[in-house]
């Protein structure tokens, strides 16, 4: 059987495209470093997270040297830290946030990290990023969650390990 030139060049040209497809999908999935939100945080009382055993008061709580864990707790239209004061961490740590809403679903992203996580009324979400140097980041509400979504911000504060004081211990 004759195959026409172009059409093998064709042929050849799609077998190359489903191999680049497939590995820039492997890439994105095992490569770049990005993790699926899970369930681990659990279920929580989705009228009043607080009630529940698992959340603590918002809040950093040093767990162990470099590690902290961030209770944050998200409603309208404020983020607990975040919002009314920026939450506050030491370069070179490994923090575990774990968010809560008190009402709605709300966003939580930590924006230029891959931190990016629904809030839902009923479960803690969990996600542990490292955070190797001082900076600013912007925390935003990523799901509409009411009249003033657009303004649910906050800010984090990764500040030198020297400057770091925790103001609340577990
Ligand atoms: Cu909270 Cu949008």
């Amino acid at each position: 059987m004759h195959v026409h030139r172009f059409e093998k060049l064709w042929l050849v040209a799609a077998l190359v495209l489903i191999v680049v497809f497939i590995g820039t999908v492997t890439y994105g999935a095992v490569g770049a470093g990005f993790g699926m939100v899970g369930d681990d945080g659990g279920q929580v009382d989705p009228t009043n997270p607080q009630n529940s055993s698992t959340v603590k008061e918002p809040g950093v709580y040093r767990v162990a040297e470099s590690e902290y864990d961030v209770y944050v707790e998200a409603k309208r239209y404020k983020f607990a830290p975040g919002t009314d004061s920026p939450i506050r961490i030491p370069a070179n740590s490994t923090v575990t946030f774990h968010v809560v809403s008190d009402d709605v679903i709300h966003g939580f992203e930590v924006v230029g990290t891959n931190i990016n996580t629904m809030a839902v009324p009923g479960q803690m979400a969990e996600v542990t990023a490292e955070f190797d140097e001082p900076g600013t980041y912007g925390i935003v509400c990523n799901e509409y969650c009411g009249s003033a979504h657009h303004a649910m911000a906050g800010n984090m504060t990764v500040v030198p390990e020297s400057q770091f004081e925790t103001n609340s211990t577990a």
